[in-house]
């Protein structure tokens, strides 16, 4: 039908306490979930805290998890669900709350510096890079990602594990490592080997959650995290390949 009431529930509390709310709450045709939050602020929870900007799928704001499922609020549709199914709205499991739906995604800002920067050759100023279009080509794909940080909640390795959040990095930022790695102007040294050894990439058991919630299908695990360990794990074992890799980046 053109417009009905839907049975919503919604996790309102800060870090210490909370609970889940029932709202019974009006769904039009066309909506998304995040129309939903927005009528529920404009109606019975004034107060309900939900962080978004663009309602587009591309500023990454609107993350939370939607009958159990990491999401973009914004990007999910009222009529994947039947009109008499609970649509259930938590905040991301894996960060702290803020309040209702707002996470603190600070681990994440953490996780990003800690990663060396692009290192030119030495002597090459910026306006003399040159690349060819293959390699351009190669890491296309892992700049589409919106820092969502959807991948970042789902990992296991973190998800249900606090302990495990100093020593890994997260399937965004060892993707970020390997793209630098791909980079063939790229001077750091064996970046492959520093996430083996310094950011966690052995955590990794390449079960793929990661790839499955990122909304801009980016194929994380098949063509960041493997090829990275697999690179790993030859510079590791035979030095003349790692000298080799060395001696080609020049
Ligand atoms: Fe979001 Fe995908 Fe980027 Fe992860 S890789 S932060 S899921 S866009
Ligand atoms: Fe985690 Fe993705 Fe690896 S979900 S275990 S980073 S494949
Ligand atoms: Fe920007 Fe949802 S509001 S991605």
């Amino acid at each position: 039908s053109k417009s009905h009431l839907h049975h919503f529930r919604v996790w309102r509390g800060d870090d210490e306490k909370g609970e889940i709310v029932d709202y019974p709450v009006e769904v039009n045709e066309g909506e998304v979930v995040l129309d939903i939050i927005h009528r529920l602020q404009a109606t019975e929870a004034n107060d309900l805290a939900v962080r978004w900007n663009c309602k587009a799928g591309k500023c990454g704001s609107c993350s939370a998890e939607i009958n159990g499922r990491p999401s973009l609020l914004c990007m999910t549709r009222m009529n994947t669900f039947a009109e008499d199914e609970p649509v259930t709205v938590t905040p991301l499991r894996t960060f702290p709350v803020i309040r209702d739906l707002v996470t603190d995604v600070s681990f994440n800002y953490t996780k990003a510096r800690e990663i060396p920067s692009f290192t030119p050759p030495e002597g090459l100023e910026p306006g003399e890079y040159r690349m060819q279009q293959v390699d351009v080509e190669r890491s296309q794909e892992f700049r589409k990602c919106i820092e969502c940080y959807l991948c970042q909640n789902t990992c296991h390795v973190v998800r249900d594990h606090e302990e495990n959040k100093e020593a890994f990095a997260g399937p965004r930022y060892l993707m970020r490592m390997a793209e630098l790695d791909m980079h063939p102007l790229d001077a750091h040294p064996n970046r492959a080997v520093e996430a083996q050894e310094e950011h966690g990439l052995g955590f990794c058991n390449i079960t793929k959650c990661c790839t499955e919630v990122c909304p801009e299908h980016i194929k994380i695990t098949d063509n960041a995290l493997i090829p990275m360990k697999e690179r790993a794990v030859d510079k590791k074992y035979d030095p003349l390949v790692w000298l080799g890799s060395k001696i080609f980046k020049r």
